[in-house]
């Protein structure tokens, strides 16, 4: 009876949030054709078989998120963490922020950021508007409203999305199971707004958490968000993926979950080899990020749409990109991947 309560609760509360990605999304493009008709997307036509494969898949990545609450890898009350009442409050601030987006959209400006931004303490291709969004990751409001954005823009499946590391992960950590759990040590690196590591900290409860990011108010924001989710407060570090200020072999786990689409092909391979120096041998890398053409051809038109909506520079070469190579390049053995509606999830294990 509860687990049949849970599941209403939780397909209810998924299609609530669906529809409000839907709704916003149909409003402002229609909004923004009237306004600046120039500025408005050119994306390409849905067919409608798209939209039924991608609500089929949809379907299963959230059948998938409650059996794997029900059987225990993270605590069910996971899947009903979102904080309605805060998006409530900033939903306004996302419509007020829109024509801002839009006109840096016309305009093609995707250098629009804060002024006093040290330029030199970031990569060149770090410092741009990405998704157009307002001071790129570099300010306090852009970082307020960024989890209600994605959210939006993924109709509500980017938490179940984020929780499919969860499962590699564990098993990974399977090879350190006779050490206790408070020294296990998981890195998330671009922990962003630390919405991976509220999932890793429902799932690991005594392990010691780090979230690495280069935007310090993202940082910020994740604090917040994780000082009120019980247990041990994970340890929050500005720095660059690609080389970070951790010691070799000094973390069990290391997660990454939507970066690497943002990044040149350079850095991409730079992230992963970063990941595999920080890891311990036996340790697990659980990499998660947008599907790509070779894995999901019948996405192809949502991934081309992504790409003119929003300003994502390095998607096109992403979703080409032999990630499955990368990681062998980088050293880790058992290299395998699957996935989930809009998201691709690899691990690998560093040799013993
Ligand atoms: C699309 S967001 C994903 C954030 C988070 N992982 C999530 O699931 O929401 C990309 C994040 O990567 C961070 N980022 C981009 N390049 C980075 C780099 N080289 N090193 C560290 N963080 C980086 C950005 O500041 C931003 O927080």
């Amino acid at each position: 009876m509860a687990d049949l309560l849970t599941k209403l609760a939780y397909q209810t509360m998924q299609t609530g949030k669906g529809l409000l990605g839907l709704v916003h999304k149909e409003a402002s493009t229609r909004l923004m054709g009237l306004v600046a008709p120039e500025g408005a997307p050119n994306t390409v036509p849905v067919p409608p078989e798209l939209f039924k494969e991608l609500k089929r898949s949809m379907d299963q990545l959230h059948a998938l998120d409650l059996e794997e609450a029900e059987r225990g890898l993270y605590p069910p009350s996971l899947l009903f963490d979102a904080p309605w009442l805060d998006w409530a409050a900033r939903y306004p601030l996302v419509w007020l922020d829109t024509p801002r987006t839009w006109s840096r959209r016309q305009e093609r400006n995707v250098r629009d950021l804060p002024r006093d931004v040290e330029t030199d303490a970031f990569p060149d291709y770090y410092l741009q508007n990405f998704h157009h969004q307002t001071d790129g990751y570099l300010s306090d409001t852009s970082a307020s409203l960024y989890d209600l954005q994605v959210e939006i823009l993924f109709n509500g499946t980017a938490d179940p999305m984020r929780r499919r590391v969860i499962a590699p992960l564990l098993q990974g950590l399977g090879s350190f199971s006779d050490r206790p759990a408070s020294q296990i040590r998981v890195l998330d690196l671009a922990t962003g707004t630390g919405r991976t590591l509220m999932q890793l900290r429902g799932a690991l409860p005594q392990a010691q958490l780090v979230g690495l990011d280069l935007s310090k108010a993202y940082l910020r924001q994740a604090n917040r968000w994780l000082a009120e989710v019980p247990g041990e407060l994970p340890q929050l570090v500005q720095g660059n993926a690609e080389a970070t200020p951790f010691a070799d072999a000094s973390v069990q786990a290391v997660t990454c979950v939507f970066l690497l689409h943002e990044l040149p092909p350079e850095a991409r391979q730079n992230v992963l080899n970063e990941a595999f120096r920080l890891l311990e041998p036996g340790g697990v890398f659980v990499l998660a990020d947008s599907v790509q053409l070779a894995d999901s051809p019948q996405f192809e038109v949502a991934m081309e749409n992504f790409r003119r909506a929003f300003h994502e520079p390095y998607y096109p070469d992403y979703i080409r990109d032999d990630i499955n190579a990368r990681l062998t390049t980088a050293g880790f053995e058992a290299v395998s991947a699957a996935s989930h509606y809009m998201t691709r999830v690899w691990q690998g294990r560093k040799p013993r």
